[in-house]
């Protein structure tokens, strides 16, 4: 039986047909990939708290040059979940040869002969796009500066299909204080719009989504909504008619800029009461997402315990997606 099993689950990654790539951005990947990679994480979900062996003597490498909880963890979850070995640096500026100076290039060369795939997190994007290419094996973004986090919006879509069981169709608004900076935000936007979501991106015109996000987008004949300038009323009467409330957070600023900050992400303070109102009114729910880390004051704490909270839900599928990935990048 595990057998007829392990064979579906090679026959499902030949049909990806992801072995040996990198995923630097959402558009690596086509969108039957991205359904494939879906597929693939149900029939994974089961073992995503024990242990399947898919890429037993396969090793992974995690560089995360920022702080980060979930996507480092959990790709290191998903590796140790099929069987593989993990090597790890969490802070490569102060334990590796980073801190004497050395390229990103060179670290990226030499740590790909010892792993198989490379998970990187990185604060420069050009810099790391620039040095992905010395990799001798497949590097996976694992946020790079204000540009793409491809593996959360891949996780955040897996979350909504499985909630919905489809993409399409959905009205799912993405909201932040600063949309230029909001690298996951980019990347889901992209992965909505090309699924077949409608997506609102409602932000400050001042911070609007970056010009090469939204003509990304609209090369593919895909419109993308935008709402600016709202207030903490005319935002809770837009996502009154979503199918979910996106919230990719961003870096906020530190110093004299914070208070003034603060004061514009209360403009996108998700309210319990709106939720509660279409609930009651009209028997639906509103599903409400963050990326996590989230800030005191960014939604009601009350959705934590709602039928509304998708942020923990989506951290269990976010091991089965990893690992569906990770047997895409790595073959079975
Ligand atoms: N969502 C996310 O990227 O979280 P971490 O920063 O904890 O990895």
């Amino acid at each position: 039986m595990a057998e007829a099993k392990i064979k579906t689950i090679r026959s499902m990654v030949n049909e990806i047909n992801f072995v040996g790539r990198s995923l630097l951005s959402v558009n690596d990947l086509t969108d039957d990939q991205m359904y494939g990679l879906f597929n693939l994480a149900l029939a994974l979900e089961p073992f995503n708290r024990s242990m399947v062996p898919l890429v037993t003597g396969n090793v992974m490498s995690t560089l995360f040059f920022q702080p980060s909880t979930r996507t480092r963890m959990s790709f290191e979850t998903a590796m140790h979940r099929l069987g593989g070995a993990v090597i790890s640096e969490a802070n490569p500026m102060v334990t590796s040869s980073a801190a004497k100076e050395e390229s990103l290039s060179d670290m990226l060369k030499v740590v790909s002969k010892y792993a198989n795939v490379i998970v990187m997190r990185h604060f420069n994007d050009v810099d790391a796009r620039q040095a992905a290419p010395y990799s001798e094996s497949p590097v996976i973004n694992g946020g790079w500066g204000h540009w793409e986090h491809p593996t959360q919006a891949l996780l955040d879509l897996y979350t909504l299909y499985r909630t919905y069981g489809r993409i399409e169709g959905l009205k799912v608004c993405v909201a932040s204080a600063d949309l230029i900076e909001a690298r996951t935000g980019h990347s889901m936007a992209q992965g909505l719009a090309r699924l077949g979501a409608k997506v609102v991106l409602a932000s400050p015109q001042a911070k609007r989504t970056p010009e090469d996000v939204r003509e990304k987008i609209a090369s593919r004949g895909i419109s993308v909504e935008e709402a600016f300038d709202l207030n903490q009323d005319t935002f809770n009467d837009l996502i009154s008619g979503m199918d979910m409330v996106y919230l990719p957070g961003c870096s906020a600023p530190k110093g004299a800029e914070a208070e003034a900050f603060k004061a514009v992400m209360d403009n996108y303070f998700v309210r319990y009461e709106t939720l509660e109102k279409v609930a009651n009114d009209s028997n639906r729910t509103i599903y409400v997402t963050h990326t996590l880390p989230r800030r005191a004051g960014e939604m009601d704490l009350r959705i934590d315990t709602s039928p509304s909270q998708l942020y923990f839900e989506a951290i269990a599928y976010s091991v089965a997606i990893r690992m569906a990935l990770v047997c895409a990048i790595l073959g079975v």
